[in-house]
């Protein structure tokens, strides 16, 4: 027997731990694996691809980024933008298909966020052998508590936050940190709540920029003359909606700007002195924590286990400290979002967390 396995879309910390955890437990069952270079590009003939041995994997486990490379362009994009699913043309699936069949690929992993699953789902639907592995630092994947990458972003705000903080108290400043998070505010929720910050902007909860400012001021004749606030670039400032650095990335407008805004905003508001800071890729970049090192291995061990099982269709998923698996359509046919009324956003508003509504 023989599996594939690629992943797909922007790199995430954990990536390697994955294909450690295939090649690991595919090695257990006497099989090979193949990994295919820059996504589902490496399936276009002639090929880009690696055979993948228990020693090709020694001490990746540790290593940020993806031993494969990835892409979220190329042939295979199946989401153009937010609700607009492009599906892969017959003659680049069927091209692909060339390559699955010389190689002989009984199964095909796909790690990969909303779009490159999508695009799992499809190529199941046409009867590829697909299995799914949930990856992005968003965490906004329905039928899945957590994908691994996002304990690592999360650590990597409240790095920021600690190092805010202390400039930030010494100058009386409003610090503005701006975190990743397309459409969900995950990262903004929980980077925040464990970095201590006072305000958190999120796209689920639309915000009121006076109302900031009022907090704001309020700290201060509370002698609180530094305020940190987290926003995450997917919110919408409340004239102007999304800000963004590039309308035409590809289909998906990139994200970017929106931290900026806050803080100018702020400053006439409150007549304080601001500053904002754009974490961007260092949320993405770098060593996994230990959570998304063990979480990306028992996710490889498992889509193995449904290789072995033949349970194609399925995605990995992790429920109440278990990995287990759910159709990938369970996955990919809505995101998961912060609800504003959930405990976490009750807990985050109990500690006295600014929400900005
Ligand atoms: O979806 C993950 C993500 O990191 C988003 O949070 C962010 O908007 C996007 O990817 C950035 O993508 P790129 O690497 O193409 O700039």
């Amino acid at each position: 027997m023989r599996i594939g396995i690629l992943n797909c879309g922007g790199d995430c910390p954990g990536l390697n731990a994955v294909i450690h955890g295939v090649v690991g437990a595919a090695d257990q069952l006497g099989w090979e694996v193949i990994g295919f270079r820059d996504g589902f590009e490496g399936l276009l003939p002639p090929g880009d691809f690696t055979m993948l041995r228990p020693q090709d994997t020694i001490g990746i486990v540790k290593q940020g980024g993806t031993i494969l490379g990835t892409t979220n362009k190329g042939h295979f994009a199946a989401k153009v933008g937010e609700g607009d699913i492009a599906e892969v043309p017959p003659e680049t699936v069927a091209r692909a298909k060339r390559t699955m069949d010389q190689l002989e690929i009984s199964a095909l992993i796909i790690v990969g966020g909303d779009g490159s699953l999508t695009t799992g789902l499809q190529l199941y639907r046409e009867g590829w052998p697909i299995i799914g592995v949930p990856k992005t630092i968003d965490n906004d994947l329905s039928a899945t508590a957590m994908t691994f990458g996002f304990d690592s972003a999360i650590t990597t705000v409240v790095d920021g936050l600690d190092r805010l903080h202390t400039t930030g108290a010494s100058h009386k400043r409003v610090m503005v940190l701006e975190v990743m998070g397309r459409h969900a505010g995950w990262i903004a929720l929980w980077g925040g709540m464990a970095g201590a910050a006072d305000v958190v902007l999120l796209p689920e909860i639309p915000f009121d920029l006076q109302k900031v400012a009022d907090f704001i001021k309020k700290r201060d004749a509370l002698s609180y003359h530094s305020t940190l606030v987290v926003v995450a670039e997917g919110a919408k400032m409340p004239e102007g909606g999304l800000v963004t650095v590039d309308d035409n990335h590809g289909g998906e407008v990139r994200l970017g700007g929106i931290g900026e805004q806050v803080a100018r905003r702020l400053s006439e508001l409150t007549g304080k002195d601001t500053r904002a800071t754009i974490l961007g890729h260092l949320q993405r970049g770098g060593a996994p924590t230990s959570l998304d090192r063990i979480l990306g291995q028992r996710f490889g061990v498992m889509a193995v286990s449904l290789a072995r099982d033949g349970m194609f269709g399925r995605m990995v998923s992790y429920q109440a400290y278990h990995v287990d698996s759910v159709p990938i359509e369970e996955a990919v046919s809505q995101l998961r979002l912060v609800t504003p009324e959930s405990e976490m956003v009750k807990a985050a508003r109990a500690v006295g967390i600014c929400l900005g509504d």
